[in-house]
C-alpha cells in the first residue's frame, strides 16, 4: 500500500480505514502519542501506540527528529485540536535520531540559532510555513503573467554589463587568482580570461528583458540576482530573486497600473490559498507582540495587512511632494531622522519611505518621477529635464519593494546620458540598437521576491525567508 500525506489523511472524511505514513517526529508524549509531520501541512497526525505491547528497545528509537514509517487505523480522534488519529499496529524507524543532540528541540529557538541550523530549520512550523508560503508566491506570480499573455524568459545570470550602473559585482573568472596576466598599462588581462572579456554575475535580467519585450511584447523574468554591496541589513541580500515584467507600447502610467494589479493578484491568491500557514504566522506575530513596547506592536493582523494591500488603491506620488511633506514632517523638524531632508535631489532612505508609508499615508504608496541623477541610466528624461520616469513602490514593514520605470527610447537622449555616466557605447551596443530599429515606448519594473516573501509572511529580517542566505561574510550551506 502507498503511504498518504498527513494533509490527505487529516482531510479524509472515512475513517475506520486501514492507512500508512511517512514522516519526522516533532514530538513523543507519554510513550504514547507522536505527532507526525511530513511537511505536506502545518498540522501534525497524532499516531497512538499501543505501548503496552510495543517493544521497549523501540520505544527508546522513538525520538524527536527520528523518521518513521507507520502503519495503521484512521480513527476519529476524541483528542483535542484534531478531527482524526491513527491508531498505530506497527512502526518502523526509518531513521534514528539521537535525542540529545537534534538541534531543532520541541521549544522555542532563537531565528540566530536557526540560522545556523538553516538545513534542518524547515523542520519547524515557522519555517515551514514560510517556505511554503514562498513556494506558493512563485507558482501565483507565474499563474499571473501566465494568465495575462507574458511569456517567460531566461534571462543570463553571467553577463559583460552592469545593468544598474552600480558597480556592485561579484566577478566570474577561471584566472589564476595568485598571478592573473597583465597587459601593457598593467593592469588584468581579461582577453586571456574564459570569456575573453571581463564578466561578472547579473544585478538585473531588465536590459536583455527589454531586447525580448521589443519582439515579443509582454514579457517577464524570475531568476536570481547578485549584488556585492556591503549592506548588512534585514532587508539585503548579496543573491536574492528578482522578478522583471517589460511591456512594449507601455507607459509609466500602465507600469503603475501593471504593478498594482500583480501585486493584489499575488496576495490574493496566497490568501485564498496558503489559509493554515498564514494563520499560523499570524497567531506567531500576535504573541511576539506581546512582548514588545505599545509603540512597536503591528496595528493590524497579518491578514488584515495583506486584505488591505488587496482591496486599496496604492497611493501615487511624485517624488517632489514626497519632499515636501517630509521637509515639513515632525521627525524632521524634531532632528528624529538619521539623515535630515533639506533640499530637493537628495536619495531617500528607508527611514523617510517607511515615515511615508507606515506614518504618513499609511497604505502602499508609488512614488515617482524621480531626480535623474539618483537614478539608473535608462529611466525616460522628463521635459522638465531634470526628473526621469521612475517608480518605486513602499511597503509597510519593508520599505522600497519594486523599483521600475519608463525606459529611455531615444537614442540620441539615452547615448548622452551613457556618455555623462561613462558608460561605454560598446558595452551596450544591443541595448542601444533597439533605439535604432523600430523603437517604441516601453516600461518595466523588478520586485524584490525576498521582500514580497517578507511582506506575505510578517518575517522581519531577509535572512529568515530565503532557504541559506548569502550576506557580507556569510555563505553557508
Ligand atoms: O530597484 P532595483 O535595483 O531595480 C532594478 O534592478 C531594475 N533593473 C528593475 C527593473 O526595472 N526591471 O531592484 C528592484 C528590487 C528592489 O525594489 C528591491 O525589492 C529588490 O529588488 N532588491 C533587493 N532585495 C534584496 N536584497 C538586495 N540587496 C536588493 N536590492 C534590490
Ligand atoms: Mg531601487
Amino acid at each position: 500500500m502507498k503511504h498518504s500525506t498527513v494533509a490527505e489523511l487529516l482531510s479524509q472524511n472515512k475513517t475506520q480505514v486501514e492507512v500508512e505514513a511517512k514522516g519526522w517526529v516533532r514530538t513523543f508524549r507519554a510513550n504514547r502519542f507522536i505527532a507526525l509531520n511530513d511537511g505536506s501541512t502545518i498540522n501534525n497526525i497524532q499516531c497512538v501506540i499501543d505501548f503496552e505491547n510495543t517493544d521497549e528497545t523501540l520505544l527508546k528509537r522513538i525520538t524527536t527528529g527520528a523518521a518513521v514509517h507507520i502503519k495503521g487505523t484512521l480513527v476519529e480522534s476524541h483528542g483535542k485540536g484534531q478531527s482524526v488519529e491513527i491508531q498505530v499496529t506497527s512502526i518502523d524507524i526509518l531513521g534514528d535520531s539521537d535525542a540529545d543532540e537534534y538541534p531543532i528541540q520541541p521549544k522555542k529557538h532563537s531565528f540566530e540559532f536557526l540560522r545556523e541550523n538553516a538545513h534542518l530549520r524547515t523542520r519547524t512550523n515557522t519555517f515551514s510555513a514560510v517556505m511554503r508560503l514562498r513556494s506558493s508566491l512563485s507558482f501565483a506570480i507565474h499563474k499571473y503573467f501566465n494568465e495575462n499573455g507574458f511569456y517567460y524568459m531566461h534571462t543570463p545570470i553571467i553577463t559583460g554589463s552592469d545593468a544598474e550602473g552600480a558597480g556592485e559585482m561579484f566577478r566570474v573568472s577561471t584566472l589564476d587568482a595568485k598571478s592573473p596576466p597583465l597587459n601593457d598599462e598593467g593592469n588584468i588581462d581579461y582577453k586571456q580570461d574564459f570569456f575573453s572579456k571581463e564578466t561578472n554575475l547579473t544585478v538585473s535580467g531588465q536590459l536583455e528583458a527589454e531586447t525580448y519585450a521589443m519582439s515579443l511584447g509582454k514579457v517577464y523574468t524570475f531568476g536570481p540576482t547578485f549584488r556585492a554591496e556591503n549592506s548588512n541589513t534585514s532587508r539585503h541580500l548579496s543573491e536574492f530573486w528578482m522578478i522583471e515584467p517589460e511591456v512594449a507600447f507601455m507607459d509609466l502610467a500602465g507600469n503603475m497600473d501593471l504593478a498594482e494589479d500583480f501585486m493584489r493578484s499575488i496576495l490574493s491568491y496566497v490568501l485564498e490559498n496558503n489559509k493554515e500557514d498564514l494563520a499560523f504566522l499570524e497567531q506567531r506575530l500576535i504573541q511576539e507582540d506581546k512582548f514588545k513596547p505599545q509603540a512597536e506592536r503591528n496595528e493590524m493582523t497579518l491578514t488584515e495587512k495583506l486584505k488591505f494591500v488587496v482591496d486599496n488603491n496604492f497611493k501615487r506620488v511624485s517624488y517632489t511632494e514626497a519632499i515636501d511633506i517630509l521637509r515639513n514632517c515632525k521627525p524632521n523638524k524634531k532632528k528624529k531622522f538619521k539623515y535630515l531632508i533639506n533640499e530637493w535631489g537628495v536619495d531617500l532612505q528607508s527611514e523617510h519611505e517607511r515615515f511615508l508609508v507606515e506614518k504618513h499615508f499609511k497604505c502602499p504608496v508609488i512614488l515617482f518621477d524621480y531626480p535623474a541623477n539618483i537614478k539608473a541610466f535608462y529611466m525616460r528624461l522628463n521635459d522638465d529635464g531634470k526628473t526621469v520616469r521612475a517608480m518605486d513602490i513602499l511597503f509597510p514593514g519593508i520599505g522600497e519593494i519594486v523599483g521600475g520605470s519608463q525606459r529611455e527610447e531615444r537614442l540620441e537622449v539615452l547615448k548622452e546620458k551613457m556618455a555623462e555616466l561613462d558608460i561605454p557605447e560598446e558595452e551596450l551596443w544591443w541595448y542601444l540598437d533597439l533605439r535604432k530599429y523600430g523603437t517604441a515606448e516601453h516600461s518595466g519594473f523588478g520586485l524584490g521576491f525576498e521582500r514580497l516573501v517578507m511582506f506575505a509572511t510578517g518575517m522581519s529580517n531577509i535572512r529568515d525567508v530565503i532557504p541559506y542566505p548569502r550576506t557580507p561574510q556569510n555563505a553557508e550551506f
